[in-house]
């Protein structure tokens, strides 16, 4: 039989009405009744109905977050630092996965919009195509975007700076004597993509390298890494360097070039992007740009917090400086 607040009330010898206004949240009760009757509730086990308590409060105490693919390393660090802070404030997360699919993401969307979450943080799986999602969610609940962003869309972003990032990694190849290179990336769909590609480009430009190296685009996973190295070694010349748009795809290519009998880095430079935990346990461990992850989360839920306050502020972007991690993958270039 579920404990009823009447039986907190009584065990707590106080009326039903000062229980449930304790039980409800409610500010206007002493601190020595709110302690009795929450003692009596751990004690008999009571547990609230979230809902009914959200339909009185007018809110869900839930953050809804949409990753793009929440097996690649990168994401469940974002999702973890958000869903700590969360807890600090008493708040759960609905987290979903929109499988790097605009279609999938549209629905996870009005899901969690219809679950009346207080707030968005979203990962865009495409810098165009999830503009309608987040068009439809913006008019339903408050969203700040993290990591990527919809191009032309007025929403808060925290993100780090892409081009920063990928510039850092072409500049310490070339100091390393690199002249010739390659980028294996993903399809320039997402804005992580065009701002790692458009920041290759403008490295090799502003450093007078050639720009006619090969652009191998395919996902941010180990397995176009494998493709990729493959492509490149049929190609019959590596070039000094491959820049990898991030650490998946370096994992991937690293593994092909080694049953290749390819050295890292007497043969050819590798550099990733994301600093996953796994990046320093690659063999050879990956020079990489680690992205902040508890910056860029502390940064979105101050977002989110300050636009659920008050919905009409003037959107933010806040781009977040990255950091190069030289690691053994261009360490000791013979
Ligand atoms: O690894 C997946 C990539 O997509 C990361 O670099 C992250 O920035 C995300 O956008």
């Amino acid at each position: 039989m579920a404990v009823t607040i009447r039986d907190v009330a009584e065990q707590a010898g106080v009326s039903i009405a000062t229980a449930s206004r304790v039980l409800t949240g409610s500010k206007n009760v002493s601190a020595d009744l709110v302690a009795r009757v929450d003692e009596s509730a751990r004690e008999l086990g009571y547990r609230h109905n979230a809902v009914a308590r959200a339909l009185r409060r007018g809110c869900t105490n839930t953050v809804g977050m949409i990753v793009p693919e929440i097996g690649n390393p990168f994401f469940p660090a974002i999702v973890e630092a958000v869903e700590r802070r969360l807890q600090t404030t008493g708040r759960d997360l609905l987290l979903c996965d929109s499988q790097q699919d605009p279609a999938i993401e549209h629905s996870r969307v009005m899901a969690l919009v219809d679950r009346q979450v207080d707030g968005l943080i979203i990962v865009p799986v495409s810098a165009t195509e999830s503009h309608t999602a987040m068009e439809k969610a913006v008019g339903h609940t408050p969203i700040v975007q993290i990591d990527r962003y919809v191009e032309e869309f007025a929403a808060d972003w925290v993100g780090v700076d892409d081009e920063l990032g990928i510039s850092q990694t072409v500049e310490h190849v070339a100091s390393l004597g690199a002249r010739t290179m390659a980028m294996v990336s993903a399809t320039l769909d997402s804005s992580a993509a065009l701002r790692r590609h458009a920041g290759f480009e403008k490295a090799l430009t502003r450093l007078g390298l050639p720009l006619d190296g090969p652009r191998l685009l395919g996902t941010f996973r180990a397995e176009w890494g494998r493709v990729a190295a493959c492509q490149l070694l049929e190609s019959g010349s590596l070039p000094d360097a491959i820049i990898c748009g991030n650490d998946e795809i370096a994992v991937g290519l690293l593994g092909e070039l080694r049953r290749n009998q390819i050295r890292v880095p007497q043969d050819v430079l590798v550099t990733g992007f994301d600093d996953i935990r796994f990046a320093e346990m690659t063999d050879p461990p990956l020079t990489t740009v680690r992205q902040p992850h508890e910056q860029l989360a502390s940064e979105a839920l101050r977002l989110l917090d300050a636009r659920i306050a008050q919905h009409d502020l003037p959107v933010q972007r806040i781009s977040v400086a990255p950091s190069l991690v030289v690691r053994q993958s261009t360490e000791g270039h013979a």
